[in-house]
């Protein structure tokens, strides 16, 4: 059954998924310049800390791509784990979302993969999509074949595709990787009438797979960084919110939301939500304790998850961070300050913490990125 759409509210604000429409704020320079790119044919990287937007503002650019000339392709590869799953995966967005409408899928597909029997169930409901399964094989597709598919339905439709590839970083997670970079590479700098735009989360991988010289993707495109909505944009979107429930927020505690997880997108969500939550008419300082407070404990599941089986002299390193050291970790005052064992434990500890996603390190200095997790972990563990 369908919900009915009439009778669920409108919910004020979103967190834990792409934001469209009335959900999204601001971003214009970054829009106008994303679209300018794919209008063009430019191909280019995305990348920012997580949950700051990358997802909403490439799907809001496809949607305001009106030009029957240019088709843009959207995909997620977070589930891929091998160079095929890749491959089934990339093709099946392009059948999908190089036609009009949901019945010309399987005629894309007899077009331009004809060596396959695709498992193709159309489900009863009305609006839902098409999903199928292609089952590209080694026996059936070389790889070179799939990656020129976008150019060859370019070609025919006579169009311009740009294929975007959100969390791209997990390419560099399949076996044989580089090999694997190589092709794609290869293949795609020659297409004429595709340009790619390569988005992800995990910061030190993005910038390893294309920002390092000895990588195949080395300066492949315009490098994006994503930044944060600036706070004199959040504050009108935040009260207009409020507003549309009948509630009220002041200026200077609209600010405070944004300030206390530092414009972190995701967190500004959810933050408001939770103070809206709390909220009879006006918001009050204790609606806004209240609701950070909610915020905190909603997070400290996952932020003890992160922490689960690190060592003492692992938590006295973040501990040293949450304190304002973000460098020379190997001095003796930080070391004896922060008891983080010998000299030589360092470069150790920061690689675990990296890829555990706790820390980012940039220009050799050292950074835990997510606000809240600073703020919490402060709390729970500074008398270490
Ligand atoms: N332009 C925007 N206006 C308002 N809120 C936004 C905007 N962009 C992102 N957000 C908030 O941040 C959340 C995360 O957005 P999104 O999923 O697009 O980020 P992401 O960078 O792709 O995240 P991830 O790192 O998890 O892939 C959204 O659910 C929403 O709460
Ligand atoms: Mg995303």
């Amino acid at each position: 059954m369908q919900p009915n759409r009439s009778i669920i509210m409108k919910k004020a604000f979103v967190y834990g998924m792409s934001v469209e429409g009335e959900n999204f704020t601001d971003r214009v320079k970054e829009t106008k310049r994303l679209k300018l790119d794919f209008e063009n044919g430019i191909n280019v990287i995305l990348v920012s800390p997580r949950r700051m937007g990358k997802s909403s503002i490439v799907k809001k650019v496809k949607s305001e791509i009106n030009n029957p000339l240019i088709k843009v392709v959207y995909m997620d590869i977070y589930d891929c784990r091998s160079e095929y799953d890749f491959y089934n995966r990339f093709a099946s967005a392009l059948m999908k979302e190089t036609v009009s409408k949901a019945e010309l899928v399987v005629e894309n597909i007899k077009r331009f993969l004809t060596r396959l029997t695709p498992k193709i169930s159309f489900s009863s409901e009305p609006m839902s999509e098409i999903s199928f399964s292609l089952g590209i094989t080694p026996r059936n597709y070389q790889p070179e074949e799939i990656l020129q598919l976008p150019e060859q339905i370019a070609k025919e439709q006579n169009v311009h595709i740009i294929v975007c590839i959100d969390e791209f970083q997990q390419i560099g997670e399949f076996t044989d990787s580089i090999t694997i970079q190589k092709k794609l590479r290869s293949i795609w700098q020659h297409q004429r009438n595709v340009s790619y735009c390569l988005f992800g989360s995990k910061k030190h991988l993005m910038t390893n797979l294309f920002q390092n010289r000895k990588m195949p993707f080395y300066q492949f495109g315009e490098m994006m960084f994503l930044d944060k909505i600036a706070t004199e944009d959040w504050v009108p979107f935040i009260q207009s919110r409020f507003a549309s429930q009948g509630k009220e927020i002041s200026e200077p505690l609209a600010k405070r939301i944004c300030e206390t997880v530092e414009n972190n997108s995701s967190y500004v969500q959810q933050l408001a939500w939770n103070v809206l939550a709390e909220t009879e008419h006006e918001v009050t300082e204790k609606d806004f304790t209240n609701g950070f407070e909610a915020l905190l404990a909603q997070n400290s599941g996952l932020f003890e998850e992160q922490l689960q089986g690190l060592t003492t002299y692992q938590l006295n390193f973040i501990r040293a961070i949450c304190n304002g050291i973000h460098s020379n970790f190997g001095s003796k005052a930080v070391l004896e300050e922060f008891n983080l064992g010998g000299k030589s434990n360092i470069t150790r500890i920061k690689n675990t913490l990296r890829n555990r996603e706790i820390i980012e390190i940039d220009k050799n200095k050292v950074f835990i990125e997510d606000p809240l997790f600073r703020i919490w972990f402060k709390r729970q563990y500074n008398n270490l």
